[in-house]
C-alpha cells in the first residue's frame, strides 16, 4: 500500500523544488536495483493508488491558481522520470549479468570428465576375473516373485527370510497365490534358477546386480545393496572345483599372498554350504581390529547347488514344454554370492557403508 503524500503548506518554488526532489530521489533509489518492474509501475502509475494520482490529488487540487502552472511542470518531469526508468528497465539486458559485472569472456567453469563410480569398479573387477574362466554375464530383475527368489530356492513357507522384517514386499500382493507375490529380490540367486529354466547345462555364469532388504542402515549395513552370483553347472562338478574356483577368484581380487578357508554354513539353496574367509589382508593373518584379531575376514556364501533346486527347476521346465535337463544324478553344480560393497570396503578400507551413496565428490575423486 502507498503511503499517503503529505499536504504542501507552501506553494513557493523552493517549497515545490525541494517536494520534488524528494520524490524523484525515491524513484532513483527504487529503480537502482529493480528486481520486479510491475510493482514499480503499479506503485507509481497506478491509476487509483499510484503515487501520482496521489500527488495529483492532494497537491494540484488544492493549489492556488498562480501555482499551477509551476507544479505541473515539475509534476510531468517526475512522470517523464518514472517512464523513463520503465522503458530502461524493459530494454536493458538481464539485470543480474550487468550488475554483478559478469566478464562473458571469460573462459566457462570446466566439467570434469565422468568417472566409474568405485562400487561399479569392484563389480566389474569381479565380474571379469569370472569372464576370463569363461563365464558370461546373466542379468534378472529387481521386482521377483516370491516363487524365483524363495520357493524355487528351497527356502520352506516359513524360513525367516520370508519375514517382511527381511524382505521389502510390494503392496496389494495379497490376492495372488503366495509364489506370485512380488518382492523386491533379497539376492542375486533368483537369476540362478530363471538361467537354468530357460537354457541345459552347461552353465557358467555370474550375475551383478541390485539387491534389496529391510534393513536399517548402518556403517556396514545399506538396504540396497549389491552382489555378484555365480552358478556353474555340469556334468562332473565337485567341491574342489567350488574350492579351487574361488580361491583362484579371490587371490586375483585382493593378491596372490591371500588365502582362503572355507568353514561350514548353511543356505536353503546349496548342500553343502560353506562360507568363505580370506586371511585378512590389513595384517596378512596376524590379527588387527579388522579382522576382529583372528586374522580372517569373512567375504562370502558358496555351496554345491542342492538336488531340490535341480527339482524345482526341471518341473518348471516340463511345465514351459522343455526337456529335463537337470536329473541331479546326472550333473552337479556350484553356486556363490558376494557383497560387493563389503568387498570394496575391503579393498580400500573404508569403514562407512553410506560413503559409496553420499554422492560425496571429495570421497568420489579417489577413486578417479
Ligand atoms: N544368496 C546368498 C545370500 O544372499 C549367497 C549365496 C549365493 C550362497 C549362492 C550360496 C550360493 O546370502
Amino acid at each position: 500500500m502507498n503511503e499517503a503524500i503529505s499536504l504542501l503548506s507552501n506553494y513557493d518554488e523552493s517549497s515545490l523544488d525541494a517536494a520534488f526532489s524528494t520524490l524523484a530521489e525515491e524513484v532513483r533509489s527504487e529503480t537502482a536495483s529493480l528486481a520486479d518492474v510491475e510493482a514499480f509501475r503499479l506503485r507509481w502509475l497506478g491509476r487509483k493508488q499510484g503515487r501520482l494520482k496521489l500527488v495529483s490529488e492532494a497537491w494540484l487540487k488544492s493549489a492556488p491558481a498562480d501555482a499551477r502552472k509551476p507544479l505541473g511542470m515539475r509534476f510531468n518531469q517526475l512522470k517523464q522520470q518514472i517512464e523513463a526508468a520503465l522503458t530502461d528497465a524493459e530494454t536493458a539486458p538481464p539485470a543480474l549479468a550487468a550488475k554483478a559485472g559478469i566478464d562473458i569472456t571469460l573462459p566457462g567453469s570446466v566439467r570434469a570428465p565422468g568417472n566409474e563410480h568405485p562400487l561399479l569398479k569392484t563389480m566389474n573387477e569381479v565380474v571379469a576375473v569370472f569372464h576370463r574362466l569363461g563365464y558370461s554375464t546373466a542379468l534378472g530383475p529387481q521386482v521377483e516373485s516370491d516363487f524365483y527368489n524363495f520357493e524355487a530356492l528351497n527356502f520352506p513357507p516359513n524360513h525367516p527370510a520370508r519375514d517382511t522384517q527381511d524382505t521389502l514386499v510390494l503392496a496389494g500382493q495379497q490376492t495372488k497365490a503366495s509364489r506370485d507375490r512380488l518382492l523386491m529380490r533379497t539376492h542375486t540367486s533368483p537369476v540362478q534358477i530363471r538361467t537354468m529354466i530357460a537354457e541345459a547345462p552347461p552353465i557358467r555364469i555370474v550375475v551383478p546386480g541390485k539387491v534389496h532388504r529391510n534393513d536399517a542402515a548402518d556403517a556396514t549395513h545399506s538396504p540396497v545393496f549389491h552382489q555378484v552370483e555365480g552358478l556353474c553347472v555340469d556334468t562332473n562338478i565337485t567341491f574342489s572345483d567350488l574350492k579351487g574356483t574361488l580361491d583362484h577368484a579371490m587371490k586375483a581380487l585382493f593378491g596372490s599372498a591371500v588365502k582362503t578357508r572355507f568353514f561350514p554354513s548353511f543356505f536353503p539353496f546349496t548342500e553343502p554350504s560353506a562360507d568363505v574367509q580370506i586371511s585378512c589382508i590389513f595384517c596378512a593373518g596376524k590379527g588387527c581390529r579388522k579382522c576382529k584379531q583372528s586374522g580372517w575376514i569373512e567375504l562370502l556364501g558358496c555351496g554345491m547347488v542342492d538336488p531340490a533346486v535341480f527339482a524345482s527347476v526341471d518341473q518348471q521346465r516340463v511345465a514351459q514344454g522343455k526337456e529335463r535337463a537337470y536329473d541331479a544324478a546326472k550333473i552337479s553344480g556350484f553356486a556363490f554370492g558376494m557383497g560387493v560393497e563389503r568387498i570394496a570396503m575391503i579393498q580400500h578400507g573404508i569403514s562407512d557403508i553410506g560413503q559409496f551413496y553420499s554422492g560425496d565428490m571429495r570421497f568420489l575423486e579417489q577413486f578417479a
